[in-house]
């Protein structure tokens, strides 16, 4: 299954920069002022590019939207969807193999697995289910402890505080070592074994709340994307 999705997220992302740069050849040519109306806009309708290149030539706008601002914001937007893209779909399907590979290594696991999927959803497989899954939910959130997507995680001492001994001066680099945190046997029994029941009545935090488990990082800064990431790995799981 791993290969599979992984040839069709590559296939995804061939497509998608094909587009993207036909795109950008396109909002060049249009920003540069070459006959406006082009076949795509009225094959697909109008996008966000369209909006403002209207919105600068009609006098609705109490100021003005220059073609460089239009460049500039088309770039900002193209970056901030491949940089969500990836930030999205390699956490998530990189999880979702390390769910595969955890349920190969443990027969009897996959077997219940897969009977408590069978048992709770019949026929077609709406979102909503999802939520009385709490077996398989437990077994991706065991998995995020022993296979963080993202093991190292990049952040600033706010202040200064000692470590173990060592002076850590605020604001400098630091970075998280998510990979170790979640097999830390202070705070896990057993930690190099997959037990998902450890998830059951624990009230360890997905959150952030929980600071000996943050796959999705706490604070301010933690990932925005958790949710759909989770459904992202526990649908086609299902
Ligand atoms: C299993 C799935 C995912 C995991 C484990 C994960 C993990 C993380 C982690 C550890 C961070 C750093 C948080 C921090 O610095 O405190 C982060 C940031 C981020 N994640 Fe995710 N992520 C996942 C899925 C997604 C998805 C699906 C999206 C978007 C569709 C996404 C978008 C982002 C963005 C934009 C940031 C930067 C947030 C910021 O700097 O303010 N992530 N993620």
């Amino acid at each position: 299954m791993g290969y599979y999705w992984a040839v069709g997220v590559q296939a995804i992302r061939g497509r998608l920069s094909k587009e993207v740069g036909e795109r950008t050849k396109e909002v060049r040519r249009e920003v540069g002022g070459s006959s406006a109306t082009s076949c795509r806009r009225k094959r697909h309708g109008e996008d966000l590019v369209d909006v403002l290149l209207r919105l600068q030539h009609s006098s609705e706008l109490n100021f003005v939207i220059t073609s460089d601002v239009i460049k500039i914001m088309f770039t900002a937007v193209i970056d901030f969807s491949q940089e969500l893209f990836s930030a999205g779909v390699e956490t998530s399907s990189t999880t979702a193999e390390w769910v595969i590979s955890e349920l190969i290594k443990n027969p009897q696991l996959m077997s219940k697995a897969q009977a408590v999927v069978r048992r709770m959803l019949k026929g077609r497989i709406q979102e909503t289910d999802i939520q009385g899954l709490n077996y398989l939910k437990n077994i991706v959130k065991e998995t995020l402890r022993l296979h963080p997507p993202i093991p190292l995680m990049p952040g600033e001492a706010r202040e200064e505080c000692t470590i173990r001994g060592y002076r850590i001066p605020q604001k400098i680099r630091v970075v998280m070592n998510l990979s170790m945190l979640g097999r830390d046997p202070n705070y896990w029994s057993d930690p190099e074994s997959f037990k998902h029941e450890r998830f059951e009545e624990s009230g360890i935090d997905i959150r952030g709340g929980s600071f000996e488990y943050i796959p999705f990082g706490s604070g301010r800064r933690i990932c925005p994307g958790m949710n759909f990431g989770l459904r992202s790995i526990e649908l086609p799981l299902v």
